[in-house]
């Protein structure tokens, strides 16, 4: 059977592909082949996007509620939630909630799915990037840090996988960062929750193949946001080499990742010459060795 005629490719249905591969370069139909393809419908599913109340969770909000998707938006600021829920219509609900405390990590799931149901689409998107030397960071901040990038977004993956695989049909985004493929000096802790992110999306893509749970693994590098703007001022602005990094926009990402969801895509690198750091990561480490001094030169300086 085609995969237009498949069961799963109803409208409403998450999975094209259960079994088979939808081959792109021969036509619509099913080969044996040791790699799966799953396209993702966002209409009438329910979305879960953690960090939604500015950025990339922001646009990716009102990207998800242009292709229909019912969703939760789960951040702290709800006031920022409301307005944006409003403004998207749809049922969309915003849970205003802190994710940095793990033994809460899974605390507004009921809220989400009393109102939408089981849960179709988890983005772990919510995340913070402290910039500076290594050891001026405080405890506290770190563990928050740890917890809101790292460890939260694999501890509720945890618990909603099981009713995923369940149901034959689900999706998982991971919102990483090319700090993960080049971990990056003065954002040495960011990096390694990315890297760890990172590592936990890609292994379980594979893992999941055939099972009709999707992983998207996203590697965003420069984007204008408030996150972005943070790194920057720390920085001291868009100043010398600075100036020559790419930089995207969230409007931009969002388009590309429901494009990716929606063409069976795994991965994800924005801006797209930044994608050096996946398929040259050696040659990157080095240009980053070299330019990193200049890049972070008000970093550089012990205090
Ligand atoms: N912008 C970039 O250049 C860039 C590059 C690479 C990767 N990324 C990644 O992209 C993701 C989104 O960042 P962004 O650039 O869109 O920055 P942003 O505008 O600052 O958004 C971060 C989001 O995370 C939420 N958040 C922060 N702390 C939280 C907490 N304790 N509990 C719940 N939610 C929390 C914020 O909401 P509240 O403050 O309302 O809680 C906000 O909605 C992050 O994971 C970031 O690491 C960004």
């Amino acid at each position: 059977m085609s995969p237009s005629g498949s069961a799963l490719s109803r409208p409403g249905a998450i999975c094209r592909n259960g079994q088979g591969v939808y081959c792109r370069t021969f036509g619509p139909r099913y080969i044996p082949t040791l790699v799966q393809g799953v396209a993702v419908n966002l209409s009438g599913k329910h979305v879960v996007i953690t960090g939604a109340s500015s950025g990339i969770g922001e646009a990716l909000a009102k990207e998800f509620g242009r292709a229909g998707a019912r969703l939760t938006l789960v951040a702290r600021r709800r006031e920022l939630l409301d307005r944006l829920s409003g403004e998207i219509g749809g049922g969309c609900i915003g849970i205003a909630h802190d994710l940095s405390d793990p033994s809460k990590a899974l605390d507004w799931i009921p809220a989400a799915e009393a109102a939408h149901g089981p849960i179709d689409v988890l983005v772990n998107n919510a995340g913070v990037a402290p910039t500076g030397r290594s050891e001026a960071i405080g405890a506290d901040e770190l563990e928050s840090l740890l917890n809101l990038n790292f460890v939260v977004p694999i501890r509720i993956t945890h618990h909603l996988l099981p009713g995923m695989i369940a149901r034959k049909s689900a999706a998982i985004v991971n919102v990483g960062s090319v700090a993960g493929l080049v971990p990056v000096p003065w954002q040495t802790c960011y990096s390694a929750t990315k890297a760890g992110l990172g590592g936990f999306s890609e292994a379980l893509r594979g893992e999941l193949l055939g099972t009709g749970v999707v992983v998207l693994s996203v590697y965003p590098g420069p984007v204008t946001t408030e996150l972005g703007e943070k790194g920057y001022a720390a920085l001291g602005g868009r100043t010398g080499i600075n100036r020559l990094v790419p930089e995207g926009t969230p409007d931009v990402l969002a388009v590309k990742i429901r494009s990716h969801l929606e063409n069976e895509r795994a991965r994800l690198v924005y801006p797209g010459m930044l994608v050096t750091s996946r398929w040259f990561p050696n040659w990157t480490r080095w240009m980053l060795d070299k330019v990193a001094p200049r890049v972070f030169d008000k970093m550089s300086k012990p205090t």
